[in-house]
């Protein structure tokens, strides 16, 4: 089927380079003759019938801000086997051939179901932060993230050291410690805690004594999805466990999401929006489009959603040997 509409949309938490993503894939569809419609607010929009056509005037001077231009949500209708038809009509009304979705594991969870449902033809396009996603070696927002990651961590540094501090500083990523590991690693962090390693608190203690023996001022970066209860808790018992010391904890938060994007956040937005709609007015559906080994990639969306993306294991173990513990 030749197709002569196409939608896009944002959903789930917003990632920068979502931007550059939008205008790559907005100037394709146009110079092929096919118009773009923009869908605000992700599924709930689409649901709600939030969409206007984009022209290439709507997507300029926008590669440097950050966010998304189309706004986002995380809709709980759209969970339902009734949300979703009402979205499908609304795509039926607008006589709209395709879809794009920029998101994350949960946006493209639901692509997923909505393709199996209606026979819908859907490209995702990995934008998380996160970087948990199977199927491209970097997600859209991940290296921005990580940028302002190691940017703060650099200024904790000093106050740290001159302070002669244990400080934890909590990241993002969700189930996931990618970015923990390569935010710490780039910040020189003494010990970095990520989920896939399981660890129980009185190790994780051990192994700060052990550093705190030579180093008096401590960078732990500690992901989010780490299961050791809360951090003002954790830190009270670090302190408590080793005499004299003195910890602070920081949770770095949204600003780890916020911000302009990093140029190559811009030129993989760039590359994937592109390949989406090539792939899409092609005929593919059903599939993210990635990046691995610098080529673009397509891969089946229950692929992304049952494989598992995993942390460099190499990686973690040269962090831990060069912190000696
Ligand atoms: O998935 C992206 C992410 O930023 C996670 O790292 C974080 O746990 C979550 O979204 C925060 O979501 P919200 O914006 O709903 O607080």
């Amino acid at each position: 089927m030749l197709m002569k509409n196409i939608a896009i949309l944002t959903s789930g938490g917003d990632a920068p380079g979502m931007n550059a993503c939008i205008r790559a894939a907005v100037r394709t569809a146009i110079n092929k003759g096919v118009n773009v419609y923009g869908i605000q607010y992700g599924y709930q929009g689409l649901i709600e019938n939030n969409i206007k056509i984009l022209t290439n005037t709507d997507v300029g001077n926008t590669i440097h801000v950050g966010g998304t231009i189309l706004k986002t949500a995380r809709s709980d209708e759209f969970r339902t086997k009734s949300g979703r038809d009402k979205a499908f009509s609304i795509l039926k009304k607008n006589k709209i051939d395709g879809l794009i979705v920029l998101g994350g594991d949960g946006s493209l969870t639901g692509a997923k179901i909505f393709y199996e449902e209606n026979n819908f033809p859907i490209i995702g396009i990995p934008c998380t932060i996160d970087n948990d996603l199977y199927g491209t070696d970097y997600s859209i927002g991940f290296a921005t993230a990580r940028e302002t990651i190691v940017d703060a961590v650099d200024k904790i540094r000093d106050t740290a050291a001159s302070h002669e501090r244990i400080f934890i500083v909590e990241v993002m990523g969700r189930e996931s410690g990618f970015l923990a590991l390569e935010s710490g690693v780039a910040a020189g962090a003494e010990m970095i805690i990520i989920p896939e390693n399981n660890k129980k608190l009185d190790d994780v203690i051990s192994d700060i004594k052990k550093i705190n023996e030579e180093k008096k001022s401590l960078i732990i970066i500690y992901a989010e999805g780490c299961k050791l209860g809360p951090l003002n808790k954790v830190a009270k018992k670090i302190k408590n466990s080793i005499p004299g010391s003195n910890v602070r904890y920081s949770i770095l938060g949204h600003i780890q999401r916020g911000g302009t994007a990093v140029p190559s956040d811009r030129i993989l937005g760039t590359i994937l929006g592109n390949k989406s709609v090539e792939n899409l007015l092609k005929g593919e559906k059903n599939k993210m489009i990635g990046l691995i080994n610098n080529k673009d990639q397509l891969t089946n969306f229950k692929d992304i959603i049952d494989k598992d993306r995993g942390i460099d294991k190499g990686l973690y173990e040269i962090a831990k040997t060069i912190s000696n513990y």
